[in-house]
């Protein structure tokens, strides 16, 4: 896992060769079956192949063109009514419910919820020699940019008011191999033994 972590990087530019559905089948079911806050799953994958689409959410991330010439794009949605649908009113404490911390937490909860499956879809995509990229500039509710674009997408996705989409991921093959050349913080500079400053 570690060297699929290491050898794995953003990739914007890709080849016409299409993903087979098998595998972007296998990619959203690594997307499905992550981890949640009580199982709560506030989640939708919208996986899109259409140029129509893809185009329209190119528009939406700023025009990034690595969106509308990818392969297909997985739209991650988060979805608020999920803590409404899950059955947890019973448990009335704040700390263990996120039902119960107020719109703007409720919010970050949901938005938290998306990272497990984004990092194992992309992960099981690397794992398929799938490329991909993440995508969060893009005008939706944080940001409040392109608020006519973002309706007409969240329209012609089917998402309702409670359903925000945060994320997308772009997936293809790459167009020309580069070298993987990873660019982070030392270890000692990000991990601590008990307490900041302490080296583990
Ligand atoms: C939450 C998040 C949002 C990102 N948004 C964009 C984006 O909008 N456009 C883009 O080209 N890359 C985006 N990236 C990719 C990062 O720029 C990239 O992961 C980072 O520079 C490290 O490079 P690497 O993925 O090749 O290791 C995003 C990554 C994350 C985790």
């Amino acid at each position: 896992m570690l060297d699929l972590i290491k050898s794995r990087k953003s990739v914007r530019k890709y080849s016409d060769k299409h993903i087979p559905d098998e595998d972007l089948r296998k990619i959203l079911e690594a997307g499905r079956l992550a981890p949640s806050w009580m199982n709560v799953q506030s989640w939708k994958f919208i996986l899109v192949k259409s140029q129509e689409n893809k185009d329209l959410l190119s528009e939406l991330s700023v025009g990034q063109a690595h969106v509308k010439n990818a392969d297909a794009l997985i739209v991650c949605v988060a979805d608020k009514n999920a803590w409404e649908e899950t059955k947890i009113t019973h448990i009335k404490n704040p700390a263990l419910n996120p039902a119960l911390q107020g719109e703007n937490g409720i919010l970050i909860r949901t938005l938290e919820q998306l990272i497990y499956p984004i990092a194992y879809m992309m992960l099981e995509a690397e794992s398929l020699n799938v490329k991909s990229c993440i995508i969060g500039a893009l005008g939706n509710e944080i940001t409040g940019v392109l608020p006519d674009v973002y309706t007409k997408a969240k329209q012609k996705l089917g998402l309702n008011e409670n359903q925000i989409i945060s994320t997308i991921i772009t997936l293809g093959y790459e167009a020309e191999h580069t070298e993987t050349t990873k660019t982070r913080k030392e270890f000692d500079e990000v991990v601590f033994l008990e307490k900041i400053g302490s080296k583990f």
